[in-house]
């Protein structure tokens, strides 16, 4: 049974594999290119918490800038967070740059998922993904496609996260011996194409014969879930501060919330909770707006501040030419508060 459910889901692999920027086709063995592992790394990385459509226009931008980790390595540590401005969590950005310098002293990327594991950024799941896409190592690879699909499949009850250990434990136990990273990938698949969230397409699937969620009638109940908890709400302010079609920008300290990132200044929301701090400069203030953004555990609204007198921002900066604000890196929150500032004029 376990040897069927992994083979009817690798041939139907082989026709349907999704054709992504960082594939292998399906079946091929593994590239004998020496960046081969460095994309695999660099793909899963980004899809932490992050769709492969968001994806793909990153990727393909750091590996045109990048071809290889020892690229990567030679990078800043600025210039890295700036081409992933945008992509969100950016803690996974400052330890891309960690990483790539430590696999590229070490003479590359180990293959084991446990020596993986001791890489900066890379957790469980991204260690097993890894071991198994780029060197074929057998490992159990789950992310929240994988539970889904294997939830349902098996007819896990238990809510999240107690069934994790069940689903392991079953993922584990479908995993063949040949073809790990094949298989892994064929699993997100199916998870995001066919035996999606909400409604999932049971015609189509390669496993629906054995399925217990579909075998009890509603396998979108599945996996059962814990309530969500409520997102704070927090409020803040950002300052545009311009002259001579320039704008004051600084680069946002620490590791903590969007730490390392060039951003407008602001009124310290993120440690205070609400803002309450003062603005850089004393005089005129208009407000332009204000911006909503949503944080894995945060509402924000953002409100935004114009200045209109000629006095010297306190602490430090840089002055950014207003023309090429594109290249200056900011995170999207950023981003939409520079968009009504300017809309302003
Ligand atoms: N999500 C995480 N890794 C993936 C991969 N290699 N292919 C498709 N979706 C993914």
């Amino acid at each position: 049974m376990t040897a069927n459910i992994s083979q009817n889901l690798l041939d139907w692999y082989d026709k349907h594999a999704r054709d992504l920027p960082w594939r292998n086709p399906p079946g091929a063995s593994l590239p004998n290119d020496p960046a081969w592992p460095y994309r695999v790394w660099l793909s899963e990385v980004m899809l932490q918490q992050t769709t492969v459509a968001a994806v793909k226009p990153y990727f393909v931008k750091f590996t045109e800038t990048w071809p290889d980790i020892a690229a990567l390595a030679a990078a800043s540590d600025e210039e890295i967070m700036a081409a992933w401005a945008g992509l969100g969590y950016y803690s996974r950005a400052r330890n891309l740059a960690k990483c790539a310098r430590d696999v590229a002293s070490r003479g590359g990327f180990p293959r084991t998922e446990e020596e993986l594991r001791e890489l900066p950024g890379l957790g469980a799941y991204t260690a097993a993904a890894i071991a198994a896409i780029a060197f074929g190592e057998r490992a159990v690879v789950v992310d929240a496609n994988v539970e889904r699909v294997v939830a349902r499949l098996f007819g896990i009850e238990d809510p999240l996260p107690v069934a994790r250990k069940a689903i392991r434990e079953r993922t584990d136990a479908i995993t063949p011996a040949r073809r790990a990273g094949d298989f892994a990938q064929a699993m997100m698949d199916l998870g995001s194409t066919i035996c999606s969230g909400k409604a999932p397409r049971c015609l189509l699937c390669p496993l629906s014969l054995a399925c217990e969620g579909r075998k009890a009638g509603e396998p979108e109940r599945l996996p059962v879930k814990p309530p969500k908890k409520a997102k704070l709400e927090r409020t803040g302010t950002a300052y545009w501060i311009e002259r001579d079609d320039h704008v004051w920008l600084v680069t946002r300290e620490g590791t903590g919330m969007l730490g390392g990132m060039r951003a407008l200044p602001d009124d310290g929301w993120t440690a205070r909770k609400d803002g309450s701090g003062e603005p850089p400069l004393s005089g005129e203030w208009e407000n332009v707006g204000a911006v909503r953004h949503t944080f894995t555990h945060a509402h924000l609204t953002l409100s935004v501040e114009r200045n209109a007198n000629e006095a010297a921002p306190s602490g430090s900066g840089e002055w950014w030419p207003i023309e090429c604000l594109e290249d200056a890196g900011l995170p999207t929150l950023f981003a939409k508060a520079a968009r009504l500032a300017l809309a302003k004029d």
